[in-house]
């Protein structure tokens, strides 16, 4: 049997219910999932309960997380309407700024232009701004960080005309990174009728065939930096009612998915670890782990 060696995995995008719904994950269980799965580092988002905006839902947080958090760990700011200012004087607490442009889970949601200027103008060139935007709302934020000329990392890239757009953007030298997510290299919108419709509501939704293949040719010639999980879990009830929420879990399942991609030769192991290690250390300027 051959020995494997990594270095500590670094998840720059999951979701721990940390405040308000703490019966789905908690900064304990969240972590216990990500050492299980490889990784000592994860980044959270701050769609919780009450979504992270503030001071107080921050301070709120990060006194949970250093309670009960297993391994290293981050937290994103959430992006609100009237949260421009605030958001600037937070910046040195947190790894990033999250940006919802499209509709998903939890309150956090950017309607028009107008919040996302002004965010993309305030927040810290130098501290990383991260986007859940798909399709148009995408390129509009490309666009936006482009006039800001600030960094832009676009979050579960999922489509073709995505990595189409991403690449375009990277050769005129832009500031653009993204991540793919396990569930989008690994299923496909035929998948759909096996899972049920429920348990395979996620956003961005499953894909084709034919968008996937792009996602793993992006993941091998660098327009794909990272693979980051969306670590996403709900109830298996809430999954199997008449609303069911979007999302997957995926950090204990990540890194086994991905060495059997390196065993069928579909990626190096040497790709895997800056996909999982070096680039989620770089882009969110993280210290590295491996050098203490
Ligand atoms: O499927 C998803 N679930 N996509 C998101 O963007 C949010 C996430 C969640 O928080 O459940
Ligand atoms: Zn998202
Ligand atoms: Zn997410």
């Amino acid at each position: 049997m051959a020995l494997i060696q990594l270095p500590g995995l670094v998840d720059p995008h999951v979701h721990m219910r940390d405040p308000g719904a703490t019966h789905k994950e908690d900064w304990d269980s969240g972590t216990c999932a990500a050492l299980a799965g490889g990784y000592t580092c994860i980044l959270a988002m701050p769609n919780t309960l009450p979504p992270i905006t503030d001071a107080t839902t921050l301070d709120a947080s990060l006194t949970a997380a250093s309670q009960k958090a297993r391994c290293d760990y981050g937290l994103h700011l959430g992006a609100g309407t009237h949260n421009d200012t605030t958001a600037n004087r937070l910046a040195p607490r947190v790894t990033g700024l999250k940006l919802y442009l499209d509709q998903t889970f939890g309150p956090l949601r950017l309607d028009g232009l107008r919040s996302m200027q002004a965010h993309m103008t305030l927040w810290p060139k130098n501290r990383p701004i991260l986007c859940h935007a798909e399709g148009r709302t995408m390129a509009a934020a490309i666009m936006v960080a482009m006039l800001q000329d600030r960094p832009v990392h676009i979050c579960h890239v999922s489509r073709r005309e995505e990595i189409v757009l991403i690449r375009a953007a990277r050769e005129r030298g832009l500031l653009v990174t993204c991540e793919v997510t396990p569930h989008h290299l690994f299923l496909t919108d035929s998948d759909v009728s096996g899972l049920g419709s429920g348990r395979s509501e996620v956003r961005p939704r499953l894909n084709t065939a034919a968008d996937q293949a792009v996602l793993w040719q992006a993941l091998n010639d660098g327009v794909v930096d990272c693979i980051a999980t969306d670590h996403a879990p709900h109830t298996p009830a809430e999954k199997d009612n008449d609303d069911p929420p979007p999302g997957f879990p995926g950090l204990e399942t990540a890194l086994g998915l991905l060495l059997g991609a390196v065993r069928d030769r579909r990626l190096t192991q040497d790709r895997l670890v800056s996909l999982m290690h070096t680039n989620p250390l770089r882009i969110f300027r993280l210290a590295s782990q491996t050098e203490t």
